[in-house]
């Protein structure tokens, strides 16, 4: 197949990219046609390679409301209506809203995620589910699964022994939630329980780390400690760490260095942390999102995360990334035209790192044919106009399409 006139990752140039037998063949200015090759004409598009999820919840998603809704807006009452609705759970109950999810997503042009899966759940019904999704849709969408202890480690009752049954059953990432634990001691306990449990077995770390506006919580200094020490580096992933909009500028410049050694990776979420963060906070009130413009312009990898999809921590979503992108840049500060036209790396590029994806992600030659066609010639249009995501192509396959919008106005 043939793909004709297309402005790749916002290049000036337009480009023809030939995909052969799932893969990309050829890139470049004037394919000539071979005979009987399909064509596509696709002039006045934009290719990006496929937007990845770096942290999402799907075993969550889609059950705001059930069995309440979540009132206060706040984290803490979200695990609560969560412990509610964790009650109802069953296999099927989890398969039929994930691959609802997940359609949801590859209509936005979504094809890897990690999800974080609860195991603070004596029967592991999620993990169990999960898992099974992972194979049962792995032409349609590459996922990662993270051991998530919701509930704490060291503070749910068997926290250790579920965690490892968990990675034993076939996770692919150990994560801890150390703001959550009882004590500071526990916390720190589980962060070391938890990067000794993936290097034992192998695994990626994933932390839900400092989601919290409390500027004392200090889960990150440890979580890149342990990953500098270990050697574990850029295996490790801390998401949310919204304790650090809170930190006093000394301690960060302190904590910067520490960072760059560890080559840990960020997830920040802007959907979610903008609406559950600072809610204890009369005026003013704190945005809550980590220091994602200062961690980038210190060559730390960060990706943006829509964490919740219309579940007890936020009422809404449709499982398009460029919502959290398009947040992330107003809440992050990050509107220079430069920072919106590379905005897309949040979600593509930096996320791939993230997942450990390796260099077999990417519109190049010889790689897998996974790629978007947008209706724009650059991100920035793309984003500011909400453009169709026109074809979503996976492994040379068609996945998911949409029509030009059509849109007009009466005057
Ligand atoms: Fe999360």
């Amino acid at each position: 197949m043939l793909i004709q006139n297309v402005w790749i990752e916002n290049a000036t140039e337009v480009s023809d990219i030939r995909v052969t037998d799932g893969k990309f063949e050829e890139i470049g200015p004037d394919l000539t046609p071979r005979p009987g090759e399909e064509v596509l004409d696709c002039t006045g598009t934009l290719v990006l390679p496929p937007f990845i999820e770096s942290h999402v919840h799907l075993d969550t998603c889609l059950t705001a409301g059930e069995p309440v809704w979540n009132q206060s807006g706040t984290l803490f009452e979200g695990i609560q209506c969560w412990a509610m609705r964790k009650e109802m759970l069953s296999k099927q109950d989890v398969k039929d809203r994930v691959r609802r999810a997940v359609r949801m997503q590859a209509q936005n042009g979504v094809q890897f995620v990690r999800t974080h899966v609860d195991v603070t759940d004596p029967k592991l019904t999620a993990m169990e589910a999960l898992l099974e999704l992972r194979e049962e849709l792995r032409d349609t969408v590459d996922i990662q699964v993270v051991a998530f202890p919701q509930e704490g480690i060291d503070s749910y009752p068997n926290g250790r022994q579920l965690m490892e049954d968990a990675v034993r059953m076939g996770a692919d990432a150990v994560g801890a939630i150390p703001h959550f634990e009882f004590t500071r001691e526990y916390a720190v306990d589980s962060v070391n329980f938890a990067m000794k449990l993936a290097e034992r077995y192998d695994k990626l770390v994933d932390v839900h780390c400092d989601e919290i506006d409390d500027e004392q919580s200090r889960g990150l200094e440890v979580l890149a400690a342990r990953a500098y020490e270990s050697g574990l580096t850029d295996r490790v992933t801390a998401s949310h760490t919204t304790a650090m909009h809170s930190y006093n500028n000394a301690y960060v410049t302190k904590l910067m260095r520490l960072l760059k050694l560890s080559k840990i990776n960020f997830v920040s979420n802007p959907l979610v942390n903008t609406h559950l963060q600072g809610r204890m906070d009369t005026y003013p009130k704190r945005r809550g999102i980590t220091r994602v413009k200062e961690l980038l312009a210190e060559g730390i990898n960060v990706s943006f995360g829509h964490d919740d999809i219309f579940d007890p921590w936020y009422p809404l979503g449709t499982g398009d990334m460029r919502d959290a992108v398009f947040m992330g840049l107003h809440v992050c500060q990050m509107m220079g035209y430069q920072e919106i036209m590379d905005s897309y790396k949040l979600i593509s590029t930096n996320a791939a790192k993230t997942l450990h994806l390796g260099s077999c992600y990417g519109v190049r030659v010889g790689n897998p044919a996974s790629f978007l066609v947008l209706d724009a010639d650059n991100f920035y249009n793309a984003l500011n106009r909400k453009s169709e995501i026109l074809y979503s192509f996976k492994n040379g396959r068609l996945i998911a399409k949409s029509a030009p919008a059509q849109r007009e106005v009466l005057f």
